[in-house]
């Protein structure tokens, strides 16, 4: 099974992408997750839409070639981060003028986190909504969100999740792959 990561952070050092590497944990062998890069995107704009630039071509193929989609993504002012908004916009949009918009046809576990208390949570519904528009298929549940994120680093600047945080990642992880083999059946 081959899962495509998404973190909603273009910073080197991000925490999501920490939490996103941690899934290799808790998923099977057989599932090889890679992160789709995206930092060359450039932003959207429908006056240089076509042709295509080269980044979103490959972003598509990776999504493409992908069973299913992780994404973590940090809160922003109790908002989705904009280079991720900017990055589903040229998601939704059809490879050649007047083609039909294509279809995210996929499903996803979305995944937020914050510094303060939040977790994340209102983001995330504003990025399900967004996701159930463009087609993709979201894991309902378990809803995992992970808050006070600095807190979870151990003095290293690596992550440490407490027993509880591991236990709802792992169950969260396991039933979003029963949910990616379900959807391929
Ligand atoms: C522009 C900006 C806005 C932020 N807004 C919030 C916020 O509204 N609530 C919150 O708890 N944390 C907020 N934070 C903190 C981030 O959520 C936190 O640093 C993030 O989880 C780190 O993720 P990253 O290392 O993957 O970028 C904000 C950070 C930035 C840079």
């Amino acid at each position: 099974m081959k899962i495509a990561g998404i973190v909603g952070s273009l910073n080197s050092h991000s925490i999501s992408r920490k939490v996103l590497m941690e899934s290799k944990k808790y998923f099977s062998e057989d599932v090889e997750l890679s992160e789709i890069e995206y930092s060359d995107l450039p932003l959207f704009n429908v006056d240089k839409e076509f042709p295509r630039p080269k980044s979103i071509e490959r972003i598509m193929s990776e999504i493409n070639a992908s069973d299913g989609i992780v994404i973590v993504m940090p809160e922003y002012n109790l908002s989705m981060p904009g280079v991720l908004k900017n990055l589903l916009d040229w998601v939704s949009r059809p490879t050649v003028q007047g083609a039909p918009k294509p279809i995210l046809d996929k499903p996803i576990l979305v995944i937020t986190t914050s510094a303060g208390v939040s977790g994340g949570m209102v983001p995330q519904e504003q990025i399900r909504s967004v996701l159930n528009y463009l087609g993709a298929h979201v894991l309902s549940q378990p809803r995992i969100s992970f808050a006070n994120i600095y807190n979870k680093l151990d003095g290293n600047g690596n992550l440490a999740f407490d027993e509880t945080s591991a236990t709802f990642y792992d169950a969260t992880v396991k039933a979003f792959e029963v949910f990616v083999e379900r959807f391929h059946k």
